[in-house]
């Protein structure tokens, strides 16, 4: 099946000679909600507008359907664009603004008028049709916006944080409404929000992206549990990272605390290397020093901790421990009140903290900062 979306060593420079994107590779099937993430100026926008024909391609190419578009100016492209900060025409209806598009394609009035009129029936705007912009609120706002990203019955829509400006309850609706939409219409979503909640809700696959390069392409879950960078590791939920020398390349590391067991996200990591092991604040299981350390050891495959309890914080059923390991570091457990045995736990308390081997992930040591 030839792919929706073909990235190929994309690059872009940008006059002044600072280089946004570089080497970034990214193959999207058809239908897919794909989500690019990542620190403020990593990229994410430029490389929006180079598939949208707004920003010249420095190096490497775009193929839509399989079919090169590098230098296809972007209203003859298949894509539609709801842009970070969009305004919509003040001085036009809504209807207007939705036919906008359309009218620009070349398409004859009676046809604008249904198309926009199905569109807004689908985003439940039929009522609000004839208003301008200062009339409306903003979450009308942002599906007056879809909508005319929606209306030209795109292939590709290209969505740069269409939410942003939204409350949480408005955001999580219109989330919802784009996830049903895009099942529905069947169309391809690239999808750039800072938001990290939002994009493991939504995508089929997030794209991590990191001053210009991609760290990681992955399910939302894998993401999550099986970061393959240091970089995702600490930008993605709330991880400890634990550095260490490997004493064994299928999963095994000496660590300040002792040795630990992970499973090793990167394949090009050998037994002596300098290495990091990744433990999730919500796989970490506290328990009450006293419990049966051979037990605990022997539960945990050899993954125990010692630490001293600094603070919990119980709400509804979630309990958040902060505790310092040996040397004072401070780690974080995230879970069920119920999990683990650790009730009546106070500041100052001992605790030994328990983690599965298979829920904690080897990554590479740190790079340093301006390392290629
Ligand atoms: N027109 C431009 N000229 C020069 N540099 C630019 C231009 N546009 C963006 N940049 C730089 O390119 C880098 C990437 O910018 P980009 O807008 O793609 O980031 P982003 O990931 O979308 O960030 P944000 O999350 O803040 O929107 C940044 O360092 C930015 O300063
Ligand atoms: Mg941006």
């Amino acid at each position: 099946m030839i792919a929706d979306l073909e990235l190929i060593g994309l690059r872009k420079t940008y006059p002044n000679g600072a280089t946004a994107v570089q080497d970034v590779a990214l193959t999207v099937e058809q239908g897919e909600f794909v989500s690019l993430v990542g620190p403020s100026g990593c990229g994410k926008t430029t490389t929006l507008r180079m598939i949208a024909g707004f920003e010249s391609i420095t190096a490497g190419d775009v193929f839509i359907r399989g079919q090169r578009i590098n230098d296809m100016p972007p209203e003859k492209r298949p894509t539609s664009t709801i842009f970070q900060n969009f305004a919509l025409f003040p001085h036009m209806s809504v209807a207007r603004n939705i036919e906008y598009g359309l009218a620009a394609r070349g398409v004859k009035p009676a046809e604008r008028a249904e198309r926009s009129r199905r569109i807004m029936e689908k985003l439940d705007l039929l009522d609000i049709a004839d208003r301008r912009e200062a009339g409306l609120s903003g979450g009308q706002r942002q599906r007056v916006a879809l909508a005319r990203g929606l209306v030209v019955e795109p292939q590709i829509l290209l969505l740069d944080e269409p939410l942003g400006a939204l409350d949480a309850n408005l955001r999580r609706s219109i989330q919802n409404e784009l996830k049903l939409l895009q099942r529905t219409l069947g169309i391809t979503f690239i999808f750039v929000t800072h938001a990290q909640s939002e994009a493991l809700v939504l995508s089929d696959r997030i794209v991590v992206m990191n001053r210009g390069r991609i760290e990681q392409v992955s399910r939302p879950v894998d993401l999550y549990t099986r970061p393959q960078t240091p970089f995702v590791a600490r930008f993605i939920g709330r991880n400890t990272l634990v550095g260490g020398k490997l004493t064994d390349a299928s999963g095994s590391i000496e660590t300040p605390y002792g040795p630990m067991r992970g499973v090793v996200a990167n394949a090009l990591l050998r037994r002596g290397d300098a290495a990091q092991i990744v433990l999730p604040s919500e796989a970490l299981e506290p328990h009450r020093d006293g419990a049966d350390h051979d037990r605990l050891v022997a539960q945990y495959d050899g993954n125990v901790l010692s630490a001293r309890v600094l603070a919990v914080e119980v709400v509804a059923h979630t309990r958040l421990i902060r505790a310092a390991l040996a040397d004072g570091r401070e780690i974080l457990l995230e879970g069920h009140t119920g999990q683990g045995s650790a009730e009546g736990l106070a500041p100052g308390n001992p605790l030994l903290i328990g983690l599965r081997p298979e829920e904690a992930t080897i990554v590479a040591a740190e790079q340093q900062q301006g390392k290629k």
